[in-house]
């Protein structure tokens, strides 16, 4: 921001999943250089036993909540499971009579693994569906009637992936539940919309995170390298988008220079959607 500058977001509040680190910290962080204050949830624990890359840990968490404070920004942090309804809405309580109001929310958390979808165990299939799909809808649930309730309008972004425009081999789970993401902002789009609050989802492929850079992927092109064309980007030279970048398109979702925008699916994907 240049010195004299109106910020953004000033005044506002958002409402960030899976906070603790990659994507989810970068909004932080971001939003709060523009103005808002935070109210962030991270699991900070290993939740899906298939995933082939580390957890986020507390450790993470207050260092997300040192770059937010070192913006000047509030933040209200808490180790919460998206898989718990009544834990987010218990934290959304709290930081909407903390900060005032609510105006945008981030639905972000997420996990990723592999297999061939006859050989994945219903553990695997259920625990990605639970968190990334029906976890996405619980927090849509329990932050929604604070922004209706603010009278103002506001702004969800839904955290899809290009595996939500078009289904990746060896993660039918995965694709299922980004597309599943792909119906809840239309539905959501639609029934918010006369309470001026606008939904839309954005669809990433690689970003420079621990989820994105997982060893684990490496593993099954050696193993099925049939599959390696469908992960081919257009912009071949930008393999992993950094979650900075990502978190550009998101803050301009959350402002007003979007205001025409909902219902829609951002592809932030290198054009590998199209390949
Ligand atoms: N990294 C990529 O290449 C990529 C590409 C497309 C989409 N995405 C999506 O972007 C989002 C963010 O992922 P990222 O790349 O920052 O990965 P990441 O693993 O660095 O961050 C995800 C965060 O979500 C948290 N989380 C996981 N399960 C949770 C739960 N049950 N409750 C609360 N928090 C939980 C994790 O602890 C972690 O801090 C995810 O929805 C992911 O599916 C990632």
């Amino acid at each position: 921001m240049t010195q004299g500058s109106v910020r953004s977001l000033e005044g506002r509040v958002a409402f960030i999943t899976g906070a603790a680190r990659g994507q989810g910290r970068a909004h932080a962080v971001k939003m709060a250089r523009e103005g808002a204050a935070i109210i962030a949830v991270d699991v900070c624990a290993s939740v899906a036993s298939d995933n082939s890359y580390d957890a986020a840990t507390s450790e993470d968490f207050a260092e997300t909540i040192r770059l937010v404070e070192a913006e000047g920004g509030k933040i209200l942090a808490r180790e919460v499971d998206v898989r718990d309804g009544a834990a987010l809405t218990a934290v959304v309580k709290d930081g909407v009579e903390q900060f005032g109001r609510l105006d945008i929310v981030v639905a972000n958390a997420g996990v990723c693994n592999w297999n061939r979808f006859w050989e994945m165990s219903d553990e695997q299939w259920e625990t990605l569906i639970d968190i990334n799909l029906t976890g996405v809808w619980k927090t849509l649930k329990a932050s929604v009637p604070a922004i209706i309730e603010g009278g103002r309008g506001g702004s969800i972004i839904v955290v899809s992936s290009v595996a939500g425009l078009k289904a990746l081999p060896g993660q039918a789970h995965y694709a299922s539940a980004k597309f599943g993401l792909v119906g809840l902002t239309q539905a959501a789009a639609k029934e918010l919309g006369e309470y001026k609050i606008r939904v839309n989802s954005i669809h990433p492929y690689g970003v420079n995170t621990p989820m994105g850079v997982d060893q684990g992927a490496l593993e099954v092109f050696a193993k099925f390298p049939q599959y390696l064309p469908n992960f081919t980007p257009i912009l071949s030279d930008i393999a992993f988008a950094e979650p900075d970048e990502i978190a550009d398109t998101v803050l301009w979702l959350a402002g007003d220079g979007s205001r025409t925008v909902t219902a829609s699916h951002i592809a932030l994907d290198q054009g590998n959607s199209k390949v």
